[in-house]
């Protein structure tokens, strides 16, 4: 029997797993500068929370989602996206009440599940970095939001990015407007792809962002949503507008852009790459605002606002940028030895070098020092320290610097006492 990994899944192996987390760990540390607070949630929940809560007629519920049932016969499903599951979590734990600062900002990372046709950036089970903000409708949050999902990509120097975005308006813009949309496809009907046809009356906008050719050009002649905007609504996206300007992010409005959840209304944005090693799934981030989640979901009113950013495309094109990883595994030491005798020194010697905080490895399978020196060389180590009997015997060792071929002798007691100089 031989087994293999579950099509559209990825092992990252080690090496790879050095990468995730030094951007991770970038990525935190901006969080933590807009005070952003970490969320560990499960990766499966009840069916419903996602039908219900990303709704019936999305993609993700109605082809992607991996539902089952368990042996207690519970409806389940692996989560296709984050946010309702942070939802869940937010009313479940009554995270609206007094003792929280409002209004709350969360993130969290991990892998999401959607059964989608394999490709470049597109992955059954992929990894996302999401934000949600809880309880303000300020337009202050949105582009909050939004600069820091631009910020978090310009800080590993991401260039080509475009920020669209769009606004749904409120449910009652929507109405009217679906209706619109409806009016105009209708007698388009026939020309339609089969896609667009099932979608004009289940859920008409996603028909303006289908993929589509022919759909594209009847759609170019659509009416626009941001006409059927309520006063307050278009005010709001202003304002939103209004901060961006402020903030210097740049952005793009583009009316026909819906987004694939029915979660949300007024702002929605992505965040897209124009190069094109992604193909069709350029969208690193996307995101918007949803008002009326928290209540559907069982809380109390609560305004909301967050994004997802897609992990293994921002990988994609990091691994692209050539020397992004270069420096992550260089080691500041490695230490030759030669001989059993020396083996428990050699232990002291790299203890000690990794305890003052220098990155170090070791020898352990007993080569010949030619091959040890080659191995200090592919391993980009800055120094050799070459342990030998004669090391043992003086308490003196040689430590050479691989590039310049510069060499100083050290004694012992000075690296156990930390007193190396590495200059
Ligand atoms: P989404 O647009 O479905 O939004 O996904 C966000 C990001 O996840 C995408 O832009 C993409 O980078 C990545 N992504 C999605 N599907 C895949 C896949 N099959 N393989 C690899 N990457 C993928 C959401 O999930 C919303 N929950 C975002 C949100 C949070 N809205 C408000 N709060």
């Amino acid at each position: 029997m031989k087994y293999q990994k579950i099509r559209g899944t990825a092992d990252i192996l080690p090496n790879e797993g050095e990468k995730w987390s030094l951007i991770e760990n970038k990525l935190k540390e901006i969080l933590m500068h807009y005070y952003y607070q970490e969320a560990r949630l499960p990766i499966f929940e009840q069916f419903e929370l996602f039908a219900r809560g990303v709704g019936e007629t999305s993609d993700i519920v109605s082809k992607e989602m991996y539902d089952f049932y368990d042996k207690g016969e519970r409806h389940l499903a692996l989560r296709p996206e984050g946010t309702a599951g942070m939802v869940r979590a937010y009313v479940e734990n009554k995270l609206y009440g007094p003792e929280h600062h409002k209004p709350q900002k969360y993130f969290y990372i991990g892998p999401m599940f959607r059964f989608e046709r394999p490709q470049n950036g597109r992955m059954r089970q992929f990894h996302q970095l999401g934000v949600e903000v809880f309880g303000s409708k300020n337009a202050a949050v949105d582009a909050e939001v939004m600069t820091l999902a631009y910020v978090m990509c310009q800080s590993l120097g991401l260039k080509d990015l475009k920020l669209y975005i769009n606004s749904l308006g409120s449910n009652e813009d929507r109405i009217q407007y679906r209706q619109a949309l409806i009016d105009f496809l209708t007698p388009h009907f026939a020309e339609l792809s089969k896609d667009s046809q099932e979608r004009l009356h289940k859920n008409p906008l996603r028909v303006l962002d289908s993929k589509d050719p022919q759909d594209q050009k009847i759609v170019a002649a659509a009416p626009n949503i941001l006409d059927y905007l309520s006063e307050e609504s278009a005010q709001h996206f202003g304002q939103v507008q209004e901060i961006l300007q402020a903030l210097n992010i740049p952005y793009e409005i583009v009316p026909s852009m819906v987004r694939g959840l029915d979660y949300y209304n007024d702002t929605i944005f992505e965040l897209v790459t124009t190069c094109d090693i992604l193909g069709a799934g350029s969208t690193i981030c996307g995101g918007g605002r949803y008002d009326q989640l928290v209540e559907e979901v069982g809380g109390p009113e609560t305004p909301a606002f967050g994004f997802a950013m897609g992990l293994e495309r921002l990988m994609i094109l990091l691994d692209e940028a050539d020397d992004y990883f270069a420096n992550l595994h260089k080691l500041d030491a490695y230490v030759i030895t030669i001989g059993q005798a020396v083996n428990a020194e050699a232990a002291k010697v790299t203890k000690a070098l990794r305890d003052s905080g220098w990155k170090v490895e070791r020898e352990f399978i007993g080569r010949k020092p030619g091959s040890q020196f080659k191995s200090a060389d592919k391993l980009n180590a800055s120094y050799v320290f070459t342990m030998g009997e004669n090391e043992l015997e003086t308490g003196i060792v040689n430590m050479k610097h691989l590039e310049t071929g510069h060499e100083v002798p050290v004694k012992l007691e000075d690296i156990y006492n930390f007193k190396l100089n590495l200059n």
